[in-house]
C-alpha cells in the first residue's frame, strides 16, 4: 500500500511547481529548523507534498484528519514509513477517533499550527490550552474556518495570530472555484456515473466554491439553478445566466443538488418531502450540516447502502433520495479533492504563511490576518511562470500616470 501511497505522492508533485520550488529553498535555507508543526488537514498526495516541503525546511511534524472520510490510507502510510512523519489519521476513523487523533497531533506541544475546518484550533482553545504554551501562530485553510476563526477572536477567544490562507488571492479565486467545480462533479460522477447533461443541478450557495460548482455543471450540459440567501451574490447568480430560485421552488424540480454555502440545514425536511423521485444530493461545505441527514434518517422507511458512497433513503411517500457520502464533502469522500495544480497555490500560500509567521509571529496580536500582497503576488507570478506564460510589464510613463491625479479630460 506504501508504494502506491508514495507513488501517488510524486504524481501531485508533477503539478505542484511552485510548492517544489518553495521545498527546494527550504531545504538548502532550512527556515524551519527546531520548529514543531501540528496540521490537522486532508491526508491527500497534495498535503503530502505540503509537510513534506516544511519537513525540508527542517520543521517536525504531526499531521490528523481535517473529515473522518477524506484520508487516503495509502497516502498516510507512505508519509510515516518512507518520510518519517507522523500521521494520525485513518479514512473512515470515528468522530472519538477523530477528535483523538487531534489531540495526539498538539499533545507535542506545537509552535504553529495548520488547520482546515478551525477543528484543531477549536479542540487546543476549549480543551487544551496547556498544549498552546509554546504556539507562535496558526494558518487556516478555508472559509469555514475563518468564519470560526474570526468569531474566535471577536470574543477575544483567540489564543495566538492565525493567518487565514482561504483569503489570499491565489488560494479562493482557484482552489475554492476551479479545485471545487470539478472536484465536486468527479465525487459525484465516481460515487454515481450518472449523466450530467441535460440533469436540473441545484447548486445551493453562490460564493467561490458555488461559483465554481454552477460553472462546471453548465460546462457538462446541466440546466443549473440556484439557491441564494445574499442578494448580491443571488444577483451576480442572474447576471451569470443561472435561474435563481427558492429552495422549495428547486425542490419540485432539481435531480441532483449539491449544497455549497457553510452553513447548516440548507436543504431541510420541507425540501427532502417535495423532491422528486431518485434525487440525487451532495455536499461540498465544510461540515455535514448542510443538507438535513437526520431528517432523512429519521423518517425513511427504508435505508440501504447501493453503491459505495450512495445511500438510499425511501421517504414515507415512498420517493427514493440518494445521499452521496453522508453528506460529508463529497470532492474529497468519493474523489479525490482539488487537483494538485490547484492545490500548488493554495499551499504555497500554506508553506510561505509557516515562514510569515516564523519570522513575524512575535509582533503579531491575537488576531486572523490576510497574507501581505506582495506573497500573494509571488505565487501567482511563480506559478504563470511555471505555466510557460509571460505577462506585461508597467512602462515608467505608466507607474507615473497611475501615481497621479493630475491628468483628466
Ligand atoms: N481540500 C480540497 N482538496 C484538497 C486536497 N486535494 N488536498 C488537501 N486539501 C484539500
Amino acid at each position: 500500500m506504501k508504494e502506491e501511497g508514495k507513488k501517488k505522492i510524486l504524481w501531485a508533485q508533477n503539478s505542484m511547481k511552485v510548492l517544489t520550488l518553495l521545498k527546494k529553498e527550504f531545504k538548502k535555507e532550512k527556515p524551519f529548523e527546531g520548529l514543531k508543526i501540528a496540521a490537522c488537514l486532508h491526508v491527500t498526495t497534495e498535503t503530502a507534498n505540503l509537510v513534506i516541503a516544511l519537513q525540508e525546511g527542517g520543521a517536525k511534524l504531526r499531521l490528523c484528519a481535517s473529515n473522518p472520510l477524506s484520508t487516503k490510507d495509502d497516502v498516510a502510510e507512505s508519509l510515516i514509513e518512507d518520510y518519517g512523519i507522523e500521521v494520525f489519521a485513518k479514512y473512515g476513523e470515528s468522530k472519538d477517533e477523530y477528535y483523538q487523533n487531534i489531540q495526539k497531533c498538539l499533545s507535542m506541544k506545537p509552535h504553529i499550527t495548520l488547520d482546515d475546518g478551525a477543528d484543531l484550533t477549536s479542540v487546543l482553545i476549549e480543551n487544551f490550552k496547556e498544549y498552546g504554551e509554546n504556539m507562535i501562530g496558526g494558518t487556516e485553510e478555508t472559509t469555514t474556518g475563518v468564519i470560526r476563526l474570526k468569531a474566535m477572536e471577536k470574543r477575544q477567544e483567540l489564543l495566538f495570530p492565525v493567518i487565514a490562507v482561504n483569503d489570499s488571492k491565489t488560494k479562493f479565486l482557484f482552489d475554492n472555484r476551479y479545485g471545487t467545480g470539478q472536484s465536486t462533479i468527479d465525487g459525484i460522477l465516481r460515487a454515481t456515473n450518472t449523466l450530467i447533461s441535460g440533469k436540473i443541478f441545484v447548486v445551493c450557495g453562490y460564493g467561490w466554491c458555488g461559483k465554481g460548482v454552477a460553472m462546471r455543471a453548465r460546462g457538462m450540459g446541466a440546466r443549473v439553478i440556484v439557491t441564494e440567501v445574499d442578494p448580491i451574490k443571488a444577483l451576480e447568480a442572474v447576471m451569470d445566466g443561472f435561474e435563481v430560485m427558492k429552495i422549495e421552488s428547486a425542490a419540485e424540480i432539481g435531480d441532483i443538488f449539491v449544497t455549497v454555502t457553510g452553513d447548516k440545514n440548507v436543504i431541510d425536511k420541507d425540501a427532502l418531502e417535495k423532491m422528486k423521485d431518485g434525487a440525487i444530493l451532495a455536499n461540498s461545505g465544510h461540515f455535514d450540516v448542510e443538507i438535513n441527514k437526520k431528517y432523512l434518517e429519521e423518517n425513511s422507511i427504508k435505508q440501504q447502502r447501493i453503491r459505495p458512497d450512495v445511500d438510499e433513503y425511501t421517504l414515507k411517500n415512498g420517493k427514493r433520495i440518494y445521499l452521496l457520502a453522508e453528506g460529508r464533502l463529497v470532492n474529497l469522500a468519493a474523489a479525490e479533492g482539488h487537483p494538485a495544480d490547484v492545490m500548488d497555490m493554495s499551499f504555497s500560500n500554506q508553506a510561505l504563511a509557516v515562514k510569515f509567521l516564523k519570522e513575524n509571529g512575535k509582533n503579531l496580536e491575537k488576531r486572523v490576518y490576510t497574507l501581505p500582497q506582495e506573497i500573494d503576488e509571488k505565487i501567482a507570478r511563480l506559478k504563470l511562470e511555471s505555466m510557460g506564460i509571460k505577462i506585461d510589464e508597467l512602462t515608467e510613463e505608466q507607474k507615473k500616470y497611475l501615481s497621479s491625479w493630475k491628468e483628466g479630460t
